[in-house]
């Protein structure tokens, strides 16, 4: 019999994404899980390289995952990292999350201890410039 999952499989599928990270010149995983629409989800990693800046953030990485597998609506998103205060995405992944999502979509932050921060894209994005502008 199977179940929905929980709360916690998200965040342990956050944990296991960080886990996979390769971030050698950081030292700071990060993990990110995307939640579609439809209940589904997709993993990502940050991806770092000896090109400092060319490096992918994991939330770059699970929406490219959900993207590619034929999904562009994003219901929430984890995002695990070592810190106590759960990392904010960089701006650049701001956008990129608001491409598939809308005000309202909440963003987890989380550390290995759980849930550090409910916030809503809107409040890290606010007068986002958004695809209703160009659709
Ligand atoms: N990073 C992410 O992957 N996501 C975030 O939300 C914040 C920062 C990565 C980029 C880089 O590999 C490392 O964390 C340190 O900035």
């Amino acid at each position: 019999m199977s179940s929905l999952p929980t709360e916690t499989d998200y965040i342990n599928g956050a944990k296991q994404a960080m886990a996979k990270a390769y971030a050698p010149y950081s030292n700071y995983p990060v993990g990110a899980l995307v939640v579609t629409q439809n209940g589904e989800t997709f993993a990502g990693c940050n991806i770092e390289n000896a090109s400092y800046p060319e490096g992918n953030c994991a939330e770059t990485a699970a929406i490219a995952a959900m993207v590619i597998a034929g999904h562009q609506r994003i219901q929430k998103i984890y995002i695990m990292s070592q810190d106590d205060q759960g990392a904010t995405p960089c701006g650049g992944c701001r956008q990129r999350i608001r491409e598939f999502s809308d005000n309202n979509t909440p963003v987890i932050l989380c550390s290995p201890a759980g849930v550090q921060q409910r916030l809503a894209l809107g409040e890290l994005l606010p007068h986002a410039f958004g695809p209703e502008f160009l659709l």
